[in-house]
């Protein structure tokens, strides 16, 4: 089994100005230097430059929250794959719950993004999958992401998908400060990692990141990280403060 290294990133989603990033990159600095938990920030665009040279010089990553899957177009508002490459992001959120549900984006334009972030960069993907409220209270967990893994990889090669990071959010838990119990977010990681050694083998399985996101707290990151196939977490909310992030990277 491939000893996966802990690796915990923040999604800001649609926060701070471009003078708040810097303010926080620099207190987060001082924070981070003495720990082995791999970081990252995923950010809004307009941040991602900063972030970049703010962080010059340490291992903390920085992330874009979302790509589109053309190198250019009639798109108004969106970002290409080349433009993310230009500025030299390390990871690029895909399919996150928030864009699928307020964005229209779909498994077949996860697919897409994928395979164009795979295919023509170094840049890795964290790809987000998870049920809703009433999926989970008719037990439909497991199926509908196993059907969302399968959609979203769909044609891409073991060797792709072993540089994948996949983060588990359960719609439900999300900003809702109702996070999924340890057990719950053990459980789901370990199907993910089943789904992958089904559709790969177990060599891909075993290298591919699995992330816990929804509602993680310092106060809750402990249990949660300590399931066996958590392999990390995605922050949204928490990862707004440097010492409360450092809470949870530091569990
Ligand atoms: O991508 C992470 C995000 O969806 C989780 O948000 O605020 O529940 O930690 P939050």
């Amino acid at each position: 089994m491939a000893l996966r290294i802990p690796f915990i990133a923040g999604n800001w989603k649609m926060f701070k100005t471009n003078k708040e990033a810097l303010e926080f990159a620099e207190e987060f600095k001082k924070l981070y230097q003495d720990t082995d938990v791999k970081t990252a920030i995923c950010a809004p665009f307009t941040q991602l430059e900063t972030l970049k040279k703010a962080f010059a010089g340490t291992c903390i990553g920085v992330g874009a929250q979302n790509m589109h899957f053309e190198d250019e177009g009639a798109f108004t508002g969106e970002i290409s794959l080349p433009m993310l490459k230009e500025i030299g992001v390390d990871y690029c959120i895909i399919g996150h719950s928030e864009r699928r549900q307020y964005f229209a984006e779909t498994d077949e334009t996860v697919n897409l993004k994928l395979k164009k972030l795979l295919n023509e960069s170094d840049i890795v993907p964290i790809l987000c999958v998870g049920e809703n409220l009433e999926q989970r209270e008719a037990g439909k967990e497991s199926e509908i992401v196993e059907n969302q893994i399968k959609a979203d990889l769909d044609g891409l090669s073991a060797d792709k998908v072993a540089r994948m990071v996949i983060a588990y959010e359960p719609i439900w838990a999300i900003g809702t400060g109702k996070t999924a119990s340890a057990e719950q977010a053990g459980e789901m990681c370990a199907l993910i990692r089943r789904v992958l050694e089904k559709l790969y083998d177990e060599d891909v399985c075993d290298q591919v990141t699995i992330q816990y996101g929804g509602s993680v707290k310092p106060e809750n990151a402990t249990e949660i990280m300590n399931m066996g196939e958590v392999d990390g977490a995605l922050v949204g909310g928490a990862s707004l403060k440097p010492d409360k992030f450092m809470g949870i990277i530091n569990f």
